[in-house]
């Protein structure tokens, strides 16, 4: 008989990452994958699914605009208690330190149903830092029976919390399956951005500095001091081009577009979709991200990333020098980004490529480890 895997996300960097996941499971003999979209996000969640070519079986539809963080558990709680009591899973996987995370996984934990989740082990230490999302995956974690760890650093993480060894897999992240996927389809497309896009008004040959950020440690002074750095680079580097994709958090947009709006050289544009995010990384010259998932992809393609906080859980990503913390102060994030701009062999001491994250392999990894859970419990429910 056939296990009910249900997977739950609701964020564009959870879709994002649990899209090859979904592929792999899809066509694995012996598994009903189940795909809920809690939809914390919308038109940012949209475009993941549309770039992958995914289906989801639900979607609960909780975004509300500007909503907070109490607002947005109760309504996940509640929602997805209807929706396990209606599935019936055999195991919830949850991805990752959303508020999505966290509550898949408490209201999985409520009615007894186990718990996997992929990219577990990530911390900063820091409970403020990245905040909410430090508290998430802890809280997922204590909660979660499986635990897919992406390098062998989260591992030993988790074996530090207690978690057994045999609760554990290292298995990559399932990202660098996401981006390699789609770097090698934009290739063999020789894709280009479409003459209506923003992008399209990029100027050939002229260097390219994409930045991101959205985390809600930073909003406030943080945000003010990276916009402020942001217009100081763009008026120093005429001749180079910033692209910045704002994130739809209200919050964000506000803080962006009051103090960049109506500058020659910095192109704000809506959210990309995938295709054209990793256009964008691969044409980019530096990027400037609080991100995630940036922090794990811009190295796999031998890209430069200065990130825009003070402390960051992707240790691995920094020991290969691709990757530097620069902090939130402007003088600093202007500093280094002229290094990077004016001083070639500084530059390329940061531009390789540097894989610490995995072999494109991931989601098989986690797919097999799935197999044998299942096979394991089957064995000692017959023997009981
Ligand atoms: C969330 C996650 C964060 C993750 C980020 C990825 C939490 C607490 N935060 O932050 O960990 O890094 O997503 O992007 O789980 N909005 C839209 N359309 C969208 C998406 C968002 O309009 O498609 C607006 C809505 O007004 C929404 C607000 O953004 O209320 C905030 O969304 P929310 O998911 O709560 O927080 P993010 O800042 O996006
Ligand atoms: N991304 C995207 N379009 C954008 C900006 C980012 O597709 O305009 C992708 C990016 O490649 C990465 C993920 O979104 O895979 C990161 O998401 P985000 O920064 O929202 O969240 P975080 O990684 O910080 O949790």
């Amino acid at each position: 008989m056939a296990h009910t895997v249900m997977m739950v996300f609701g964020t564009r960097p959870e879709a994002i990452k649990m899209a090859p996941l979904a592929r792999v499971l899809r066509e694995w003999p012996g598994i009903d994958l189940h795909i809920c979209s809690t939809g914390q996000h919308r038109e940012m969640l949209e475009q993941v699914l549309t770039a992958f070519g995914l289906t989801v079986d639900q979607d609960l539809k909780v975004m509300t605009q500007n909503q907070t963080l109490n607002g947005l558990s109760r309504d996940l709680l509640d929602k997805l208690d209807k929706a396990y009591e209606q599935v019936k899973p055999d195991i919830v996987l949850v991805h990752g330190d959303t508020t999505t995370s966290f509550i898949a996984g408490l209201a999985a934990f409520h009615r007894h149903i186990p718990i996997g989740h992929v990219e577990a082990g990530l911390r900063t230490g820091n409970l403020q830092q990245p905040w909410p999302e430090e508290a998430n995956r802890r809280l997922t974690g204590v909660l979660a029976d499986l635990h897919f760890a992406p390098t062998t650093k989260c591992r030993d993480n988790l074996l530090r919390e207690g978690v057994p060894l045999e609760h554990i897999e290292v298995t990559g992240n399932t990202v660098i399956d996401a981006l390699l996927w789609m770097r090698k389809h934009l290739e063999e497309a020789h894709w280009q951005p479409a003459a209506d896009s923003p992008l399209a008004a990029l100027v050939d040959g002229q260097r390219m500095v994409l930045i991101t950020g959205h985390r809600r440690e930073n909003f406030g002074a943080g945000f003010e001091r990276i916009c402020l750095a942001l217009a100081e680079l763009a008026l120093r580097y005429p001749d180079v081009q910033f692209v910045y994709p704002v994130h739809l958090n209200p919050q964000v947009q506000k803080a962006v577009y009051s103090v960049l709006s109506g500058r020659d050289n910095i192109h704000l544009v809506a959210p990309q979709d995938y295709q054209h995010f990793v256009w964008l990384m691969n044409r980019a010259h530096i990027i400037l991200t609080d991100s995630g998932g940036v922090q794990e992809e811009a190295p796999a393609l031998g890209k430069p990333v200065l990130v825009l906080r003070k402390v960051t859980e992707r240790p691995s990503a920094l020991e290969g020098g691709t990757v530097k913390l620069v902090g939130t102060l402007t003088e600093r994030i202007v500093r280094e980004t002229s290094q990077l701009l004016d001083d070639p062999e500084a530059y390329a001491r940061m531009a390789r490529v540097h894989t610490p994250f995995g072999d494109g392999h991931a989601s098989e990894h986690i797919a097999k480890r799935l197999e044998r859970w299942f096979e394991e419990r089957d064995t000692s429910r017959d023997d009981a």
